[in-house]
């Protein structure tokens, strides 16, 4: 299976922040905004990963990541002309996804917690169909939000309701089978000029293939599309952190436990970063796995 992560956008609601680096470059606390969606992918098992950003920034995500080898994935690029939705990534993405299966991630969504590994393992075993994922939140007229009836199944989707009907909202994670190119290329963009990726996820509901997993209480789910959202995201990712003396979203730990790469991997990593905290965890890792 591969992975897109969408990185484009203006990222207007963090202006000034935004003005002059791309928003998801942004530092939460200790790493790259991007470093968490690419931990996601990499933890269902994914890494063939197309990067989507602006045709200013994509050369910025070229010099961050390489071609993703010293992480023990393959790592490629394209740019989004213009923010036109979620849904463009399919139709910019074709030749990547290559008729198969894929993964969608947001650039600015965060997930960490206990059981999040074989939850993604499992949603990447899935051959067709869409699988996504609801979380109970307090705010659901910010997002994608589904109505769910007594047996499970969605019975509606609305993108930023202004009445929600529940409050389980859409992630920003989807699994897609290799229908997906097809369906975005049937979407028609909506009153706010983009293709949204709702209508491509009622085309799966149309057809009853598709797949709502709610995630579990102790899963926590991030955006970091606001300045006070991006602080909590920072706050929560030091506090875990500092308290475990274990990162989230460390590439090259993820990818070792893999065996996708191996400890001198690693250390060649850790020493082209200088003596900050990061590249001394890489070291103290590989210590480790001795
Ligand atoms: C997007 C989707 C929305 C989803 C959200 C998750 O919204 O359109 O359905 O719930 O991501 O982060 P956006 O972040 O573009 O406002």
């Amino acid at each position: 299976m591969k992975g897109i992560i969408l990185a484009g956008g203006s990222g207007s609601r963090l202006y000034p922040v935004t003005m002059g680096v791309s928003k998801q470059l942004i530092p939460i606390y200790d790493k790259p905004m991007i470093y968490y969606p690419i931990s996601t992918l990499m933890l269902a098992g994914i890494r063939d990963i197309l990067v989507i950003s602006t045709p200013h920034d994509v050369p910025s995500y070229e010099h961050l990541l390489g071609n993703g080898s010293h992480f023990g994935c393959a790592i490629s690029y394209a740019v989004q002309e213009a923010p036109r939705g979620l849904a463009e990534a399919f139709l910019i993405g074709e030749s990547f996804i290559d008729s198969g299966r894929v993964a969608l991630v947001l650039g600015d969504n965060l997930f960490h917690g206990g059981g999040f590994s074989s939850l993604l393992m499992n949603a990447a075993r899935h051959d067709t169909g869409a699988h996504v994922f609801g979380i109970r939140v307090a705010d659901a007229s910010r997002y994608g939000v589904v109505e769910v009836g007594d047996n499970g199944k969605v019975l509606s989707l609305e993108e930023k309701p202004e009445h929600p009907k529940s409050d389980i909202a859409i992630v920003g994670l989807y699994f897609f089978d290799g229908r997906v190119v097809e369906i975005a290329k049937s979407v028609k963009p909506s009153t706010r000029g983009e293709l949204e990726i709702t209508e491509v996820i009622q085309a799966y509901i149309n057809d009853g293939s598709l797949n709502l997993e709610i995630l579990p209480r102790g899963l926590t789910w991030l955006d970091t599309g606001t300045h006070k959202s991006m602080m909590q995201a920072a706050q929560y990712v030091y506090a875990v952190e500092e308290r475990s003396g274990a990162k989230i979203a460390c590439l090259e730990e993820i990818a070792l436990g893999k065996g996708w790469v191996t400890e001198a991997d690693v250390r060649k990593a850790a020493n082209s970063m200088g003596y900050g905290s990061y590249s001394r965890y890489l070291k103290y890792l590989c210590d480790e796995h001795h």
